[in-house]
């Protein structure tokens, strides 16, 4: 069956960028990062992201760039006989799970895009821009309602294609959102006279850690970058032979965490000087914004796009998470690609009804999958280089373009004696610790 390519060169570097940056770099990794006392928790997850997610992430897209497959069959396509073709399946559950919890924030996003409009978060408080989410979250319709149209416009980008969609959305309006997420640091710095929130996101307290925070530094760099489902594998099978993968896989984590650094200078200093938690949760990014927005110039008119603009970020994240759905029901079930999508956003927005009315079970969804799921399918992948791919294949691969991978040893290093490893070591700590057996003072 034919599939749908890309259009330029760089479609597919500009799609897997769009799936990367979205609400795991804007809510998520504030939220996260605020939970878990700040600077410290950032080192950890800088190192993840340069010792196993970078990685994983171009294993993820050699493995799609070599067999040509999306997920569910690349791995089947490698190694016929081994239970690996499980990734994909396990992927397929992963998507299910983070599109059910994700739609519900994305929903959000966008009331927040229709409340700025209607001028409802002008001239509030902190008191009341915090009663403002909490009313969101805790009323279910509300939740529901945005939930589904943000299902349905992700279906509607999916049904007509990867490369029409997906491309259009991302090359032009990233940049604004990047700029204006600039715009609002700077005026959130401002706001924050003691530097509270720039010391806490900077200036590491190490006592501060747990094994908890470990893991959860290590889910969010998989949950940033989308890996350990196969998006990624599915999108290295778009990927031009004539692009340096490597480059492109370190161009993505870089952007990737720009965004998110970006999003805690953004966060943090407006939290201190409003007297916003920063470990609140999963509400910290709509309770500490709105009072930025409201505190600078043009605020009206920044607070609407810059919603907006994050919408767009979440659906390109969410288009990524459908496709792995769709093309799993294209290919297993040879299903037309409307059918497919429609079955799929329909199966999701049941379940995202339960993470819309009971908060318990969006924050289970998300722990689940970013905690559990995701490193426990990039343990595999990457396990999965050295046991069937070997160096050889893997550098032929990498190296596809003509040119060279000078770190092409360190990279293979990481992947067959530190990755899965490591991943390995933190689940088993953090077993241990359920069990009351602390690893780690
Ligand atoms: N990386 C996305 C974000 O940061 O918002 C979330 C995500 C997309 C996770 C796709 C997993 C995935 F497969």
């Amino acid at each position: 069956m034919k599939r749908e390519g890309f259009n330029s060169k760089a479609g597919a570097i500009a799609a897997a960028a769009g799936s990367a940056v979205g609400l795991g770099n804007i809510w998520r990794f504030p939220y996260v990062t605020g939970e878990n006392g700040g600077a410290a928790f950032l080192l950890l997850y800088v190192l993840f992201m340069i010792l196993i997610a970078l990685p994983v992430l171009m294993s993820e897209f050699s493995i799609g760039r070599m067999t040509g497959k999306p997920v569910t069959d690349a791995f089947k396509t490698l190694s016929p006989k081994g239970y690996w073709y499980g990734i994909g399946f396990s992927g397929v559950v992963c998507a299910f799970v983070i599109m059910s919890f994700y739609n519900v924030v994305a929903g959000w996003t966008m009331y927040y895009v229709y409340l700025s409009l209607t001028g409802k978060l002008q001239g509030l408080n902190p008191e009341e821009v915090s009663q403002t989410f909490e009313h969101t979250m805790s009323d279910p319709l509300i939740s529901i309602f945005w939930m589904i149209i943000m299902l349905s416009l992700t279906g509607y980008v999916v049904a007509h294609g990867v490369s029409k969609g997906i491309e259009r959305y991302s090359k032009i309006l990233m940049p604004i959102l990047l700029f204006l997420i600039i715009v609002v640091c700077v005026r959130s710095i401002s706001l924050d006279t003691e530097n509270k929130g720039i010391y806490f996101l900077l200036a590491p307290d190490f006592s501060k850690l747990s094994i908890k925070s470990v893991l959860e530094a290590l889910g969010q760099a998989f949950f940033s970058l989308s890996l350990g489902m196969g998006t990624m594998t599915t999108y290295g099978s778009y990927i031009s032979k004539k692009q340096n993968l490597p480059k492109s896989a370190m161009s993505v984590a870089m952007i990737d965490f720009f965004i998110a650094f970006l999003a805690g200078l953004m966060i943090f200093p407006c939290a201190f000087a409003c007297g916003v938690n920063p470990g609140s949760g999963p509400g910290l990014v709509f309770e500490t914004l709105p009072n930025v927005f409201n505190q600078m110039p043009m605020g009206y008119l920044i607070s609407i796009v810059f919603f907006l603009l994050l919408v767009v970020a979440a659906v390109t994240s969410s288009i990524s998470m459908l496709e792995v759905l769709v093309d799993f029901l294209l290919s297993r079930y040879n299903m037309k690609r409307p059918r497919a999508t429609v079955l799929a956003v329909s199966l999701t927005i049941i379940l995202g009804i339960g993470c819309a009315t009971f908060s318990p079970m969006l924050d289970f969804f998300d722990n689940l999958s970013a905690n559990v799921l995701l490193p426990l399918g990039g343990f595999f992948i990457i396990l999965f280089v050295p046991l069937c791919i070997g160096a050889k294949k893997m550098r032929e691969e990498m190296e596809a373009h003509g040119g060279k991978f000078k770190l092409f040893p360190v990279f293979y290093f990481l992947a067959k004696w530190v990755a899965p490893w490591a991943i390995l070591f933190i689940f088993i700590s953090k077993m241990l610790s359920w069990m009351g057996i602390e690893l780690f003072a």
